[in-house]
């Protein structure tokens, strides 16, 4: 699939750019939006994504299936292709369910997925956030652990460099989803896995849990072992290491 792209100086969230302009946008490539900074970047359930100018990459992929099948992994499909990139980049990247991108217990990426769904007809925004040249100063902003990737190795990144690599890595894993739908990507995420085998609490958006976090299903829910030693599956949430 080519890819087309459209630059912004500045935008309130570039998911909701994509989604107010998708219809301008052509049918049968990838659009890519990405914006130098967002006045009102947003990350899930409805937190603010902190997004100054000129120092991250603030990004939105947005096309359409014609399935809805596996439709809950792309989120986890969209961070395993950044995975990749830091991968080969030589850094030791974890995934914490269901999609936020460690560096040494430290978020440096989170994925928004947002759908639009007619009938077999979906249009999906796959915003991806990644602290990129961000300096320490600025993670006091953030509410929880955070981390860049200067930080982490201390020398800048060139922006451009790292969305082509990302788009590329994506491109390739959206056809082999679309293929093959999760199960390739199963081992690359329980291998990447942050938290397996720890305490932790996840909301599944009604109630919170408490177990140990066991593993993901073929299908990308988390298993979590209940204290009474049963299994629970969570299609959706938020996990967060300790137990109530
Ligand atoms: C999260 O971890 O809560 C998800 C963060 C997603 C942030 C990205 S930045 C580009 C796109 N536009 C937004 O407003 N949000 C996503």
């Amino acid at each position: 699939m080519e890819v087309f792209e459209i630059r912004l100086e500045s935008i309130d969230s570039t998911n909701t750019y994509a989604k107010q302009h998708f219809a301008e946008f052509p049918k049968d490539k990838l659009t890519c939006i990405l914006a130098e900074e967002q006045t009102g970047g947003r990350g899930r359930f409805d937190r603010p994504w902190h997004s100054p100018r000129g120092q991250n990459l603030y990004v939105t992929f947005a096309f359409k299936l014609s399935s809805t099948r596996h439709l809950g992994c792309l989120a986890q499909i969209m961070s395993l292709s950044f995975a990749q990139v830091l991968l080969k980049e030589g850094l030791k990247p974890n995934v914490k369910w269901p999609n936020d991108i460690l560096l040494h217990d430290k978020k440096v990426s989170g994925v928004l997925c947002e759908t639009e769904i007619e009938q077999q007809d979906v249009s999906l925004f796959l915003g991806i956030g990644i602290n990129v040249n961000m300096d320490a100063e600025q993670f006091g902003a953030i509410d929880q652990p955070a981390t860049s990737l200067l930080a982490e190795t201390g020398h800048d990144w060139d922006r451009d460099a790292l969305l082509k690599q990302l788009t590329e890595q994506f491109l390739s894993d959206l056809e082999l989803f679309k293929k093959s739908g999760f199960e390739p990507f199963y081992e690359l995420f329980d291998k990447l896995m942050a938290l397996k085998g720890k305490k932790v609490r996840c909301f599944d958006g009604q109630k919170e849990w408490s177990g140990v976090c066991d593993s993901i299903t073929q299908d990308g829910q988390l298993n979590l072992r209940l204290p009474d030693g049963t299994m629970h599956t969570i299609a959706a949430g938020e996990v967060k290491s300790g137990s109530l």
